[in-house]
C-alpha cells in the first residue's frame, strides 16, 4: 500500500518507515523535523512540512496516491504537557483534525494511530487490558484519548477506519544499529542510563524508591520498537481486509523496575552506572504493564524481542555507535 507516515522522521516513525519498505509497501514521510531527523529516513521519501497544513496534505495525498496514513506526529512528554496543555491540545488534537479532514477530502480510508498507555491514567489492575477505565492524569494522555474518541465519530460519519495502538514503553533500536532514539532533551530511562554507561552523563537519578513494588522503584513494560512497527503492519493489513475500527494495547506483558533496567544496561555494556536515589517524579504510576492478548489473538502479533536484555542490547548498539545521535 502507499502509506503516508506522519512524523516518520522521529524515533518510532523512522523504524516504521523501514518496516514498511521491507514487505514492499511505499512510504511517504511527512515531517516538519521539529523532533525528527532527516538522516533517519531515505532522502527520497521525505516531504518537509506540517500535518496541519491542509493544502500540503491535499498535494501529497494526490501526488502519491496515498491509501493509508500512519500518524506519529505527536508531542509526547507527560511533564511538559502538565505546564503547556495548550501546545498538547493544539498539536495532538487540533492539528490532528486537519489531518483527518485531509484524509476525508482525499478519500484515504485507513489510519493507524499512535496512542499510549497514558490514556488509562493510574491503573486499577496489572496487566491493563483494553476494557480498563480510561482516566488520563495528564494533558498528554487526555489529548490522545480525545483523538481516539474523534476517530470513532469520523468512522461513523465518514467511514474512516482506524486502529489505535496504545504503546507502553517504546524502547530499543533497529538491530542494524544505524537508526535509534535521539531526543533533545532526552527524558526516557533507557537512553539516559546508556548515556551514563557511556560516560556522557555522570549518573542516573532514580525517580522514587518508595513505590509499592518489590524494590521500591517504578515498573514499566518495555516494548521493542521493531515489534511496535510490526504491529502497525498487521493493523494496516487488518484495515485493508475490512476490520472494524478499534484500539489495542502494545506491550510485552512483563514489567521491569528502574533498578532492573539499570542492572541490565550494566550487564549488556559491561560498564558500571552510578544510580542516585531520588524522590518521585510527579505523575508516575507505580506499575504499568500491558495486557496485549487481544492483538495477539485478533491480528496474530508476536513480539520478536520480548526480553529486556535484547531490547537494551539493540539500544546499546545504536548509542555506542552514535554517541551524538544523528549529528
Ligand atoms: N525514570 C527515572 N529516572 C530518569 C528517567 C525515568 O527513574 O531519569 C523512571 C521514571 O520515573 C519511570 C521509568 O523510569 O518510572 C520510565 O520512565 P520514562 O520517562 O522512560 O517513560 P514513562 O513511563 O514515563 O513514559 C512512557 C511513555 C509516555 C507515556 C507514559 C505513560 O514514554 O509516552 O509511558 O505513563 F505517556
Amino acid at each position: 500500500m502507499r502509506v503516508l507516515v506522519v512524523g516518520g522522521a522521529g524515533y518510532i516513525g523512522s523504524h516504521m518507515v523501514r518496516a514498511l519498505l521491507r514487505p514492499g509497501h511505499e512510504a511517504v514521510v511527512l515531517d516538519n523535523l521539529s523532533k525528527g531527523h532527516r538522516e533517519a529516513v531515505p532522502a527520497d521519501s521525505l516531504v518537509l512540512g506540517d500535518f496541519g497544513d491542509g493544502e500540503l496534505l491535499d498535494r501529497v495525498m494526490q501526488q502519491h496516491g496515498i491509501e493509508a496514513v500512519m500518524h506519529f506526529g505527536a508531542l509526547s512528554l507527560v511533564g511538559e504537557s502538565m505546564t503547556r496543555p495548550d501546545k498538547y491540545f493544539q498539536n495532538n488534537v487540533a492539528k490532528g483534525l486537519a489531518l483527518l479532514d485531509g484524509m476525508v477530502r482525499n478519500k484515504v480510508r485507513y489510519l493507524v494511530f499512535s496512542s499510549t498507555a497514558a490514556v488509562y491514567g493510574e491503573p486499577e489492575q496489572a496487566p491493563i487490558t483494553e476494557d480498563a477505565r480510561l482516566r488520563p492524569t495528564n494533558p498528554y494522555g487526555e489529548s490522545k484519548l480525545a483523538f481516539e474518541k474523534i476517530l470513532k465519530w469520523y468512522d461513523a460519519a465518514f467511514g474512516l477506519k482506524s486502529i489505535s495502538l496504545r504503546y507502553f514503553n517504546a524502547a530499543g533500536a533497529d538491530p542494524a544499529g544505524d537508526i535509534g532514539e535521539d531526543h533533545s532533551p532526552e527524558t526516557h530511562l533507557i537512553p539516559l542510563v546508556i548515556q551514563a554507561a557511556l560516560g556522557r552523563r555522570g549518573n542516573i537519578r532514580v525517580f522514587g524508591t518508595d513505590y509499592p513494588t518489590p524494590d521500591g522503584t517504578c515498573i514499566r513494560d518495555y516494548i521493542h520498537i521493531n515489534d511496535l512497527a510490526e504491529a502497525h503492519l498487521l493493523a494496516l493489513k487488518a484495515l485493508a481486509g475490512g476490520a472494524e475500527s478499534t484500539a489495542y494495547n502494545l506491550g510485552n506483558g512483563s514489567g521491569y523496575s528502574v533498578l532492573e533496567v539499570i542492572r541490565t544496561v550494566e550487564q549488556v555494556s559491561g560498564r558500571k552506572v552510578e544510580a542516585v536515589l531520588g524522590g518521585r517524579r510527579a505523575g508516575d504510576p507505580a506499575v504499568l504493564v500491558a495486557g496485549s492478548e487481544r492483538i495477539k489473538q485478533e491480528l496474530g502479533w508476536q513480539p520478536k524481542f520480548p526480553e529486556l536484555e535484547e531490547i537494551v542490547g539493540t539500544a546499546w548498539k545504536w548509542h555506542f555507535g552514535h554517541p551524538d545521535g544523528f549529528k
